[in-house]
């Protein structure tokens, strides 16, 4: 089989690596990968959301399988594209993708189908959300959300009056985040811890992946910016089997049926970001795809063949497989550039790894460390810097204090210029 990998993060390098280890490929395509990807599958140079060089290149290489990861191919439609040339596809269709590409749909679903979420209000005009920010009765912090997708950005939090107002004027009326602003959604702070859940779904049954909790704070003692995430441990230690079951309950089968009833069942992964609240878990949003970087965390536990499970998810026959999880613990930690999520420089000479992209340190390498490439190039037999995250240094130990460690041992033996990372990844 030949099978093309949409997308150029450690998400996509993660996902290649898993499908690696399936005899049945003879060939993977990243398109268009990064250095790392590039030591483990054939990058090729064009945009993830250039949907005709996409279905063309598919098409003449004789590509079989493709999985589309992020965000924007799945929202404009990419698995489509592909599927009307008749080439088999791991992702939802554009219809499905809504539920992370309209938080007014999602939140809609939720409300109508009665899955748990915070209360909230959605409104087309600045001025009449203004008039409901206002409300005496209202009570701060607000979640002020634009609609559409806005590069992990549209959420802001207003802890008054005058934030909220602010956020409603850049999204709506400077239209910071374009066409996605022309619908916001007002809603309820919810406090609790966050726990992310990855499922695979064929649109009929739902299979939960282990559980993983992000860290999106760019610094130590979760302050600073929200960035796309800055390391991620799995599984989530506050994620019981009490609160799995109340989740399969009254969360993750109700969606998958919700859409269904829709008339948009979704095939793919589910990411369903959860708070843990004290009136019970309740959905904060649904993402498309593998979350990034809970994907390098959780695909290194998968015992069962990823092909097999895509495979049957895009078959409809997701109840048939047995999925095995390891019952290890893993750690992620993110190696950013100076400046990220603002202004980074990149270019810079990556220290301490091999001409395979993986650490060259003997302790990193006899405990199976993997270093997933974000934002790389390769130069001759060297890396460079190409994105604000750069490095996910990953890491499973029998225990989560012995996969930390591992993983921070093999952080230290890694540099690059302006290089910062998160020190107390899996003490939140
Ligand atoms: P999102 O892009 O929807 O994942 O939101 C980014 C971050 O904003 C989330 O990871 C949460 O930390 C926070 N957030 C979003 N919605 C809420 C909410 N209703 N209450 C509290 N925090 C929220
Ligand atoms: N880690 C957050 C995301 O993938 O959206």
């Amino acid at each position: 089989m030949k099978v093309l990998v949409i997308g150029s993060g450690g998400r996509e390098h993660a996902i290649v690596k898993a499908l690696k280890k399936s005899s049945r490929i003879k060939k993977i395509y990243a398109a268009p990968g990064n250095g790392g990807i590039g030591c483990d599958a054939q990058c090729v140079s064009f945009s993830a959301v250039n949907i005709a060089s996409m279905t063309d290149f598919a098409v003449e290489t004789g590509v079989n399988y493709v999985v589309v990861a992020p965000d924007a191919p799945l929202a404009a439609g990419m698995v489509d594209a592909l599927e009307r040339k008749g080439i088999r596809c791991f992702g939802p269709d554009k219809k499905a993708a809504r539920i992370e590409s309209s938080k007014v749909f999602s939140k809609n679903l939720m409300k109508k189908y009665g899955i748990p979420t915070a209360l909230y209000e959605v409104f087309n005009n600045a001025e009449k959300a203004s008039e409901y920010v206002k409300l005496a009765s209202l009570k701060y912090p607000l979640v002020i959300k634009a609609d559409g997708l806005a590069l992990g950005k549209g959420v802001i939090i207003a802890e008054n009056r005058d934030e909220a107002l602010n956020a409603i004027k850049l999204i709506m009326t400077e239209k910071k985040f374009g066409d996605s602003g022309l619908n916001i959604v007002i809603e309820e702070y919810l406090t609790g811890s966050e726990i992310t859940i990855l499922a695979f779904t064929d649109g009929k049954t739902i299979k939960p992946m282990i559980s993983s909790m992000d860290h999106k704070r760019a610094f130590d003692g979760n302050k600073g910016p929200n960035t796309g995430g800055m390391g991620v441990v799995a599984p989530a230690f506050r994620y019981t089997k009490n609160v799995a079951d109340i989740c399969e309950r009254t969360i993750f089968i109700p969606t998958i049926q919700a859409m269904q009833k829709e008339g948009c069942p979704f095939k793919g992964c589910l990411y369903i970001q959860l708070m843990l609240t004290t009136d019970g878990p309740k959905v904060i949003e649904y993402n498309s795809r593998f979350g990034d970087p809970e994907a390098q965390a959780v695909l290194p536990l998968l015992e069962t063949e990823l092909l097999d499970i895509m495979e049957a998810v895009t078959d409809g026959k997701l109840d048939s497989v047995d999925i095995k999880w390891s019952n290890a613990y893993s750690a992620c930690v993110v190696l950013a550039s100076g400046g990220y999520p603002s202004e980074y420089k990149t270019g810079a000479a990556i220290t301490g790894l091999g001409e395979n992209g993986m650490c060259i340190d003997s302790f990193a390498l006899k405990n199976g460390v993997i270093v997933y490439h974000a934002g790389t190039e390769k130069r001759g037999n060297s890396f460079y810097t190409t994105g604000g995250r750069v490095l996910n240094v990953t890491a499973s130990g029998q225990t989560l204090n012995i996969a930390l460690e591992t993983a921070y041992n093999a952080v230290r033996t890694i540099n690059f210029d302006g290089m910062y990372y998160r020190k107390d990844i899996g003490k939140y």
